[in-house]
This record gives structure tokens, sequence and C-alpha cells, in this order.
């Protein structure tokens, strides 16, 4: 007589804690510094050795390796429903100068804990699912930021992507070639079921707030520039006060306005000069010539509308007064976006199942989530970072939040993965 079927009994699958942040800090000595962050600018050495370690993991989990002309990566894991379109997640592991171990690594490395989850289950979903490695997210090397999950979602167009050209005159191109991640796969062109990217909130309101689980619910808008001023290099000694056409005064009221916009549209309202180059640079010769960069963001579009204004009329107004010659270009604009409803009740009944404490966020920094709304039913999973800091060496997170917004994210790309 045949045994009596055993049905496995269903378990709900629980990631493995140690394992993701055993992953975390062994990606984080890829362009470890020394103040403890991670300086892993895209499509440097650094990028490609994290990209490297990232492949091999993926390969190890038994997932298929994709490539596109945007160096985009996919590891995929096959569903019981190979032609289902696939339910993704991921981030970046591009960083800033002096980045964090957690920005854009912890969404991709949770992704990643997700397969190794379901391989140790031996549970397969019905729809495939992706993790993803989106390009230079950060735009801090090639601007502007989200450049090729924005080629993905059909926003720019892949000869733009691929002519991004870094400082030193190199293109996004040229670097992807170099490090051997120019792939030959189409970008973007296909249905995704969903996309679910966790990340790092970098900013203080969740753990102000006691909370572990950020639920997304949108981004706000953002507006990037790049300010050239050209006055007239002259001698610090001989030239009189009022024969002087110094470019750096010029760009010291521009970034006094950039301030006082940003302060006038409070709350909400940020405003950044991060980029300052002066030239020639000699502390005895006037500055001729002065580069700036411009960020402005506010959740409202129509708000951020009123500061674009604002600072080109300031602009306008010290160039007049000056005598400097004055050019301002909009290199970017990433409107205020808002996340799918289905995704954010599928991050929030996980988050509740789990008896987390959670709360609904709107995102300050942009993501590659931003774009994937644009081709996706989107959602993103925010976890607490210490007094907030992101973009600063001493980013940190709590493991046990790192665990918890793992555990979400698993929960809800099952159910996502399993809808018919
Ligand atoms: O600038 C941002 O919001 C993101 O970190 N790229
Ligand atoms: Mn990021
Ligand atoms: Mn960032």
């Amino acid at each position: 007589m045949n045994p009596p079927q055993v049905q496995p009994l269903y378990c709900e699958p629980k990631i493995n804690p140690e394992r993701l942040w055993d992953s975390l800090q062994e990606m984080s000595r890829i362009g470890a510094t020394d103040l403890g962050g991670v300086r892993r600018l895209a499509l440097t050495n650094e990028d490609k050795r994290g990209r490297d370690l990232f492949v091999d993991w993926c390969q190890a989990a038994g997932c298929t390796i994709s490539i596109d002309q945007m160096g985009n990566i996919f590891a995929r894991r096959e569903g019981a429903d190979s032609s289902a379109p696939a339910v993704m997640t991921g981030s970046h592991l591009d960083s800033q100068p002096t980045g964090g171990r957690f920005d854009g690594t912890y969404g991709v490395l949770a992704g990643l804990e997700v397969i190794r989850t379901l391989n140790d289950y031996r549970y397969v979903t019905h729809a495939p699912l992706e993790v993803a490695v989106w390009t230079n997210e950060e735009g801090t090397r090639f601007p502007p930021a989200m450049i090729a999950s924005g080629v993905f979602a059909g926003v720019f167009d892949l000869t733009y992507g691929l002519s991004r050209t870094d400082r030193d005159g190199l293109t996004l191109a040229q670097e992807l070639r170099r490090i051997g991640y120019a792939g030959p796969r189409e970008v973007g062109g296909r249905r995704v079921r969903a996309y679910i990217e966790a990340h790092i909130e970098q900013g203080p309101i969740l753990e102000a707030e006691r909370r572990t689980i950020g639920i997304v619910s949108g981004a706000q808008g953002q507006r990037w520039y790049e300010i050239s001023l050209t006055g007239q290099e002259a001698h610090a000694g001989p030239t009189p006060m009022t024969y002087r056409r110094d470019a750096l005064v010029g760009a010291a009221r521009i970034v006094q306005q950039v301030n006082r916009i940003g302060q006038s549209y409070l709350p909400g309202a940020c405003a950044t000069v991060g980029v300052l180059e002066v030239y020639p640079g000699s502390r005895n010769t006037i500055p001729g010539r002065v580069f700036l960069t411009v960020d402005l963001r506010h959740p409202e579009e129509e708000t951020l509308a009123k500061m674009d204004l604002e600072l080109r009329d300031c602009v306008d107004e010290i160039a007049n007064a000056s005598g400097l010659t004055i050019s301002l270009e909009q290199i970017w604009h990433s409107p205020a976006i808002r996340f799918d409803p289905t995704c954010m009740r599928v991050i929030s009944n996980a988050a509740a199942r789990l008896g987390l404490t959670r709360m609904s966020i709107v995102s300050g920094a942009g993501h590659d989530a931003c774009y994937l709304s644009r081709v996706a039913p989107t959602g993103m999973i925010f976890i607490p970072c210490e007094r907030g800091i992101s973009h600063n060496e001493a980013e940190s997170i709590r493991a046990e939040d790192a665990a918890a917004g793992g555990q979400v994210l698993l929960m809800a790309l099952l159910e996502l993965a399993e809808r018919g």
C-alpha cells in the first residue's frame, strides 16, 4: 500500500538575516573608504568588482544573467510559467564619492536574499523573479541620475544615455565597454508584472517616528542645473575693486539665492549647490570662470516650477548687476511621482502580518523605481538609516531593520508573483 501522500507543510519562507548581513558586509569591502563608507562611482573598476561579485552570487544561486546595452544587469529565477512577465526587484551598486555602505546596495542584496531563500525552501513562484542592478543611479559621475532605468522606461533614448560624459570626457558607452558590461540585450521594451525596490530612507523620519517600515507613496520632483559664470581673470593686487569682474563673487550670490529659494518654499523644498569649480584657482588671481551645479526639489510640481522661475530670475539679475556672462542650463527634470496603490497595499499587508511598525512616507531621494513606475506597477520599501544620514561615509543601518525589510520584500514579491 502506498504511504499516504504527505503534503509538505506550508510554512512561509523566512529570509536568512545573517546571510543578508554578511553579504552586505562583503559587498561594502569593495570600494571601502577609510571612514567606513564606499566609493564605487559608476562604471569604475570598483563598480565592476561589485557587479562581478553580484553576478557570481546570482549564478551560484542558479539565476541566469542578462545584461542590456546600458549595462543594466538582470538576474532571473524562472517561475512555473516562464512566459509570464517577471516580478522584478533591485536597485543600484554605484555610489556617491563619499557614499555609504547601504544606499542602493541594500536593495540589490535584499533581492538576492529573496532568491537564496526561495532556493532554500525549493519554492517555485508562478511568475519569474528578476533582481536588477541599474547602471549609474547616482548620476554623480555621469549626470543625470537614474539614466539607465530612464532608458529602460523610455524616458531617454539609448543614444542619449550612452553619450553621457564625465568630467574627464569619457562617455558612459566607453566605460561600459572598458569594464565589460556593454550588454547585448535591448534596453526595456518588455512587460514587467511589478517592481518593488527596497532602500534605506536616507532621511530622519522613520527613526524619529520609531517605525521600521516605510511604505513609500511617491517621490518628490527634482530639477538639476549647470551654471557657468565668466568674468575676467586679473591680478589680485593692482586691479582696483571697481575694475573687477569676479566670477566667484557672482557665484557666491547665486549660492546665497539658491539657499534662500529653498528656505522660502518650506515645508518640502530642498535646494543644494553641490559642485563649485573655480578657475584658475590661484590665490592671487581674480577668478575668471566658475562652474556650479544646482539641485532643486519639491513634492509638488507646481511649487518646483515656481522655484525654477525664481532661480532663473535671480541669475538674470546677478548677471545684469555684475557684468558677468552667466549661462544656466537645466540638464534634468524628474517630475514628482506616486507609486502604485496595489503595490503599497501588498507591502503594508506584509509589514502588518509581521507585526512591524510602519508608516506611509514620500521619498526625498530619487530612485530607479521612479522611472520603473512609468512601465510597471511599482512600490518601494524603506528601512530607517541611523540619524537619517546618507550620501555620507557614516551611513548606517541596524541589522534587524535590514532583516525586517528583507522579509517584507520577500512576502510582497511572493504575493505579486503568485497572482494569476
Ligand atoms: O539624488 C538622488 O536623489 C539619488 O540619490 N540619486
Ligand atoms: Mn540610492
Ligand atoms: Mn544615492
